[in-house]
């Protein structure tokens, strides 16, 4: 299975869904390949490392995000991931926009994943305070426990 998880800026919230899935797969789920990728729908940061406050909080928990680097997402993601997972529904949008007809199921938000979170979408923290990066956190771990469930599922059904 590869799953590509994307935000907007591939700084805060999609590397953090990549560092923490990539985490919680190896632990819950050796038995299962799984690879994880993230991007980003806009090029801003094409290079950059996640933003520091998204490291520092990450680290915080355990998670090391300083190796991952930004990138936007390409035409050739559509074909190679099995899932595209979007933060929120201006991504969900901008991905749905730029998938050729066949890969549009794969595109689906995160969140549909952490059905008990109360929200369907990890809110953008890069303007707000050091709490946003928790929520973020707390969001992305919960959907990831979720997401893994239904890997597993699919993984016995095939
Ligand atoms: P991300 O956060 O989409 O979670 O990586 C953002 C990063 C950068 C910007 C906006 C959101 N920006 O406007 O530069």
């Amino acid at each position: 299975m590869k799953i590509l998880f994307v935000c907007l800026g591939n700084i805060c919230r999609s590397p953090t869904a990549e560092a923490v899935f990539r985490a919680v797969a190896a632990r819950d789920a050796p038995d299962l390949t799984i690879e994880v990728d993230s991007a980003g729908t806009a090029g801003y940061h094409i290079g950059s490392p996640p933003d520091p406050r998204t490291i520092a909080s990450a680290h915080r928990r355990g998670y090391d995000m300083s190796p991952l680097r930004a990138r936007v997402v390409e035409p050739s993601d559509f074909e190679l991931y099995d899932l595209i997972l979007a933060m929120d529904r201006e991504n969900l949008s901008a991905l749905h926009q730029r998938a050729p007809a066949h890969t549009r199921e794969r595109v689906r938000l995160f969140l549909e994943f952490a059905a008990d979170a109360g929200v369907t979408e990890v809110p953008d923290p890069y303007y707000g305070g050091p709490n946003g990066f928790e929520e973020v956190l707390d969001l992305i771990e919960a959907a990831s426990n979720g997401l893994l469930q239904h890997l597993r599922q699919r993984a016995r059904a095939a």
